[in-house]
């Protein structure tokens, strides 16, 4: 089989196809991709291109919030760079306002005339006090948040203090959010601070991270306190709730957690609440590697990939033990913390903490995570990167007035198109990857891919980890398809470490890539250490 692709390519480019000509003899393995794009699955629910951004160093202050006065140009205290950076990509939700912070913060510090806020307790204050704004000013609260969401066109998703709150200051900040104009004493008070009419905010976090620095408890616990905090919400809309999950990538991924709590709930009428989304946390964890962000060798490359892939296990696992408690499978995954983290020592100053170098790597590893993320588009209703600007896996830095896009910036932009398309599958035929640099010869996909389909047009995008070889990809439509025109991007750089950085912000960017579409059948060849996005005009 093999042999008969590789007499293909070669009368290909004896053909004199100009992308093709120069192709050398194939030295690794092509693939044949197989796609019926009229057998579209479930919606690709656009959420799941979604963000988190908190109160920790840059992110807020100086990241997105530059302030009413500065000379660095905004809207409203806003960078104006970040809105339409987000815009561009078609951010769809930001998560706010932590993370850790949550847990510490009350929504009332941050609403009221900027200069009588309070100065309050910031969750990384004492343990990363370099951090900015390690003492928290509340300049950026509910209002400049929602302001935020409506310049981006992105939904609001908050989380709720449960760690140190308590269910009434959760359901005033709802009604604060939610209660029409001329209802509620709290509707009146949001008016005055400059919004009349509601929010409306759908997505509620019920507190983050509930297993640590949400509170410490036992996931039996935690169901105590959730069906507290959801008994006596205010209910202006139909709210979609989000309950704390596990800590995906702990070493056994933490399935205690997930048995105890949707065990906890349990009752006689099965799980007695509503439980809309389950809260997976997963970084790519290399906080005690001796590399770093910037600074890595092969190993390091394939270990980081290796290790991004395995959420698709941990997705499976969870996956199997919610549907014990919940047969008919209507609790779906928020996966509101993802991304690469590694240890310090690239932050882009002492006092942008937890920020760190974003390479080739790292948006290689972004497109294979978003095509778990597609071919599991029916368990997951959206993901938040974590987090959007100057920390972990991070689309852009900014610094001042200086301020750049990462190269897994370009990842959320090529994948877009997949945004509320239907998932088609795609059967990619190529042996595994051995990597006998990793323990036990680990394998990763020769080659990673996801497909969708919306009206006429066919999205694959496809990521070759391989640091040494091309792969030559041939998709072919089945089910009587036929294509009219292809075009593709590609993501690459010759050196594995290449990054974008303030001085050069476009070493890392996009570029065109030939496709050869004839009838049902197109061909790229897809560089090593390359994302690429093929987009096909079905006729
Ligand atoms: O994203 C940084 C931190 O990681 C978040 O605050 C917390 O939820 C997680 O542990």
């Amino acid at each position: 089989m093999i042999a008969h692709r590789r007499q293909f390519l070669e009368s290909a480019a004896a053909a004199g196809v100009a992308a093709f000509a120069g192709l050398r003899p194939l030295q690794a393995a092509d693939a044949d991709i197989d796609i019926n794009p009229s057998q579209p699955g479930p919606l690709i629910n656009p959420h799941i291109y979604g963000h988190f951004i908190e109160h920790l160093g840059g992110v807020i202050y100086d990241g997105i919030w530059v302030g009413r006065d500065s000379k660095i140009p905004n809207i409203d205290g806003i960078r104006t760079q970040f809105v339409d950076d987000m815009k561009r990509i078609g951010a769809p939700n930001l998560r706010w306002p932590g993370g850790c912070f949550a847990d510490g913060y009350h929504w009332r510090d941050g609403i009221g005339a900027s200069g009588k806020r309070p100065r309050t307790y910031n969750y990384w204050e004492t343990r990363m006090p370099q951090g900015l704004h390690a003492v928290e000013s509340n300049q950026f609260g509910i209002h400049e948040f929602m302001r935020l969401c409506r310049l981006v066109g992105a939904e609001a998703y908050l989380a709720a203090n449960v760690g140190s709150g308590t269910p009434q200051e959760f359901h005033d900040w709802v009604s604060y959010s939610n209660a029409p104009a001329g209802t509620l004493s709290l509707a009146d008070e949001r008016a005055t601070n400059g919004d009349k009419e509601p929010f409306n905010v759908k997505y509620w976090g019920v507190g983050n991270e509930s297993w640590g620095c949400g509170g410490n408890m036992s996931g039996g616990e935690y169901a105590t306190e959730y069906r507290k905090y959801i008994a006596q919400f205010p209910v202006y809309q139909r709210p979609f709730f989000v309950a704390t999950g596990p800590r995906g990538h702990s070493a056994d991924g933490d399935v205690g957690w997930t048995e105890g709590f949707f065990g906890g709930l349990q009752n006689v009428r099965g799980l007695g609440v509503r439980v809309d989304g389950f809260a997976l946390h997963y970084y790519t964890d290399f906080r005690q590697s001796a590399e770093d962000g910037a600074t890595f060798d092969a190993k390091g490359w394939y270990a980081v990939l290796h290790k991004g892939v395995h959420i698709e296990n941990v997705i499976n696992d969870h996956w199997g033990i919610m549907s014990k408690y919940d047969p008919q499978q209507r609790t779906k995954f928020v996966i509101d913390e993802w991304g690469n983290w590694y240890r310090g020592g690239t932050e882009l100053g002492p006092e942008y903490i937890l920020s760190q170098t974003s390479t080739l790597r790292d948006a290689l590893h972004t497109a294979m995570t978003f095509d778990i993320f597609n071919r599991h588009a029916d368990k997951i209703e959206m993901a938040n990167v974590a987090q959007t600007i100057n920390c972990l896996h991070s689309l852009f830095a900014a610094v001042g007035d200086k301020y750049t896009r990462t190269p897994a910036y370009y990842a959320f932009e090529m994948y877009r198109p997949h945004m509320g398309g239907r998932l088609v599958t795609a059967r990619i035929d190529i042996p595994e990857l051995t990597v006998p640099l990793l323990e036990g010869s680990a394998r990763l996909p020769g080659l990673s891919g996801s497909a969708s389909v919306r009206d006429k047009s066919l999205t694959v995008t496809l990521t070759n980890p391989s640091l040494q070889d091309r792969v030559v990809a041939r998709i072919r439509l089945s089910g009587g398809a036929r294509l009219r025109e292809g075009r593709a991007t590609v993501l690459t750089h010759q050196d594995m470490h290449a990054t974008n950085t303030f001085d050069k912000p476009n070493e890392v960017g996009l570029a065109a890539l030939a496709v050869q579409v004839s009838g049902d059948t197109a061909t790229i060849i897809v560089p090593k250490q390359a994302v690429v996005a093929v987009l096909l005009q079905l006729v």
